[in-house]
Order: C-alpha cells, then structure tokens, then sequence
C-alpha cells in the first residue's frame, strides 16, 4: 500500500517524541511537535539541531539533507498548531489516565476519518486508548518506536480490536517510509517488546538489590557474556526509570501475576527523582556528562 501522509502531528518532545520528528522530517515528511510543558519543546529542537550537526560531521547525512529536515519541523505549545496534519503520534508519558484524554480531545479536535491517531505506548492497551477516542476509535493504532529512533530498526505494529485493517496497513506503509521494519503484535500488556525485555529489566533491579553484585558487574556480565549492548541496568537509565515502573505495573495489573511487580529498589529510585540520563541520575549518575 501507498503511503501518502504529507504532515504529521507528533505529541511530546520527549526523548521519544523528539527522535520520530526527525526520522519523519528526514524521510521527507512535515512534522509539527506539541509539548504541554515549558522548556521542552527548547530542549528538543536544541537537540535536533545537534543530533542533525553530528549526522552530517560524520558525514551520514549532507548539509541540505539537514537544513531540508530542520526547515520540515515547526514546533507548538498548543494542540491547536495540529490543523492540518493527517497523522498523529502520541509519544507521552506512559500513564492511561493521561492518554485517554489526550486521544479523546484529539479525536474531537481531528474528525476526519482519513486521520490516523498512533500511539507510540510502549504496553498500554490499545483498545482500551480507543475506548477514550469513541468513535474514532478504528483510526487508533500502536505505532512502537524503540530508543533512540534513528538508530534502531524495529516499529511494533499493534491492533486495537476496532482498529482498522486499513489503518494497520497504513502504519505499516508509514514505518517503510520512514526507513524502519515493521513488525506486528497483539494488543496484550507489553505486546512482544515489553513482556520480554521489562522483567529482564526488573530482574536485574532485583540482584542489585539483594546485593548479587556491583551495578556495573550486572551490566558487564550481560554485556560481555550475552552480547548485550547496554547492561540492564544502564537500559533502564537509558528509557527512564520512571518509564519502567509505569510498564511494569501495566504488566503487573493486566497479567494477574505477581512476578510482574515492579522492584521496589526501582520504585525508590523513581520516588527519589532518579529517572536516569533525561534527570541526570538514575542507578549512575550522568550530571558530568
Ligand atoms: N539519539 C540519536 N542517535 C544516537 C543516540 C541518541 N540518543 N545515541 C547514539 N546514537 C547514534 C550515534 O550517533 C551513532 O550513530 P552513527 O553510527 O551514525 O555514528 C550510533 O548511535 C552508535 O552510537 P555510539 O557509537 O555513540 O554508541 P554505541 O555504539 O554504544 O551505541 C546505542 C549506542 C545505539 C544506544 C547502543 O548502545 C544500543 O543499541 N543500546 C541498546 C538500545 C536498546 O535496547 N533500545 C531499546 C530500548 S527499549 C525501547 O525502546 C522500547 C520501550 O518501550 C521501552
Ligand atoms: P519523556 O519523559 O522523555 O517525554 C515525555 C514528554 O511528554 C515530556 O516532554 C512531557 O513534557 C510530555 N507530556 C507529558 N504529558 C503531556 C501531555 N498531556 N500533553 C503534551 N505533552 C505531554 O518520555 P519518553 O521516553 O519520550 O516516552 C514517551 C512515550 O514513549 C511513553 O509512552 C513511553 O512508554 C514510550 N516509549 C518510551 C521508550 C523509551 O525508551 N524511553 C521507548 C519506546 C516507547
């Protein structure tokens, strides 16, 4: 199928939010970022203009394809900038509560049936985001970006149960278009990615805390002896700690099982406002960097 999207409305300007404008303003896509609090849509578009500087130092991209991609980008404090778009990603934090209100307002805000609203949740219900969305509902798809975006490869494709095969071919057409593979999973807590790596994730949250050994022992021991490129504990820093609590509880709360539950050495990092690199510590700290 053809993908036709000429503009796209991406919510949050988060480390998320951030790298899916510029992978879509590189594949030649407008792109409009909104963000509800101060300061970060600064922080991203500072962050484009580096990222962007680094590609065409290292000679990945040229300096057209930079200035192309940086003039595709337009940045709003208010959802009122997404006039016109045909696509949305939503890339906030990973709260339902929160979700759910944002695709409500969007779906009234953004009534044309051809309109796609993709959320970029990494293990929220679809459907249950679709309930929020009423009648729009068939237009709601998981569109699964992994961190960093231009880096990595894969876009998890999920259905909600409403949502249309239309609009899953779409999304499918939309994530080939932008350079990455998509791959599709069933709308279960986690969907493939999170069921997997999260308690992985949370394992390790767990040796540290009955003091199986030293965080940068657990990481070199996963790095070196399963050819992991980040240790667990240094992905956790990396995604958001913050992030993994809210995972592991969609996990915990949709599968039943207590295994599920998130560490609480974790919980107590996050309670402390150690949410990893985006705060400037987590289980290391990063404020030197
Ligand atoms: N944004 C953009 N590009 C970045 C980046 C960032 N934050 N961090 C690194 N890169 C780029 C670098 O510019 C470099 O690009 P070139 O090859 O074009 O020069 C490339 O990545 C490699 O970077 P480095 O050489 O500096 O470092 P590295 O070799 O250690 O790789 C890494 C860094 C790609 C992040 C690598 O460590 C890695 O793959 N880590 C694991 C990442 C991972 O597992 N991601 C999934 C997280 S889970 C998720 O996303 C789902 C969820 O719902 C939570
Ligand atoms: P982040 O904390 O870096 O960014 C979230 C951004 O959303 C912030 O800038 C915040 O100001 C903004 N925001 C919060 N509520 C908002 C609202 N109601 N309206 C507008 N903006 C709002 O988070 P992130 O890591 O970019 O994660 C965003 C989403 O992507 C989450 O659902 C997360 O689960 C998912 N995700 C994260 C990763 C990861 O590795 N971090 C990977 C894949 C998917």
């Amino acid at each position: 199928m053809a993908d036709t999207v000429k503009k796209i409305g991406v919510v949050g300007a988060g480390q998320m939010g951030g790298g899916i404008a510029q992978v879509a303003a590189m594949a030649g896509i407008e792109v409009v970022v909104h963000d509800a609090f101060p300061g970060a849509i600064d922080k991203c578009k500072g962050l484009h203009s580096k990222l962007l500087a680094r590609a065409v130092e290292k000679q990945k991209i040229t300096q057209a394809d930079m200035d192309g991609a940086l003039k595709r980008i337009s940045y709003t404090e208010s959802l009122d900038g997404f006039k016109g778009v045909d696509w949305v990603v939503e890339a906030i934090v990973e709260d339902a509560k929160v979700k759910h209100d944002l695709f409500q307002k969007l779906a009234t805000m953004l009534p044309d049936e051809k309109v796609v609203l993709a959320t970029n949740t990494s293990s929220i219900s679809i459907t249950q985001i679709a309930a929020a969305a009423g009648d729009a509902a068939h237009r709601i798809v998981g569109m699964h970006f992994f961190n960093p975006v231009p880096v990595m490869q894969l876009v998890e494709v999920i259905r909600g149960m409403q949502t249309s095969d239309n609009v899953v071919d779409r999304t499918v057409a939309l994530a080939e278009r932008m350079g990455k593979t998509p791959l599709k999973a069933n709308d279960r807590p986690g969907f493939v990615s999170n069921r997997v790596l999260m308690p992985l994730i949370n394992e390790a949250f767990h040796a540290l805390m009955e003091g199986v050994a030293e965080p940068e022992a657990i990481d070199g021991i996963m790095k070196l002896g399963c050819n992991h490129p980040m240790g667990p504990l240094r992905l956790a820093d990396f995604i958001g700690l913050d992030t993994c609590v809210h995972i592991m509880n969609v996990l915990h709360e949709g599968l039943g099982n207590p295994k599920y539950a998130p560490c609480p050495l974790l919980k107590q990092y996050v309670a402390a406002g150690r949410l990893g690199d985006k705060s400037g510590a987590g289980v290391y700290d990063y404020s030197k960097k």
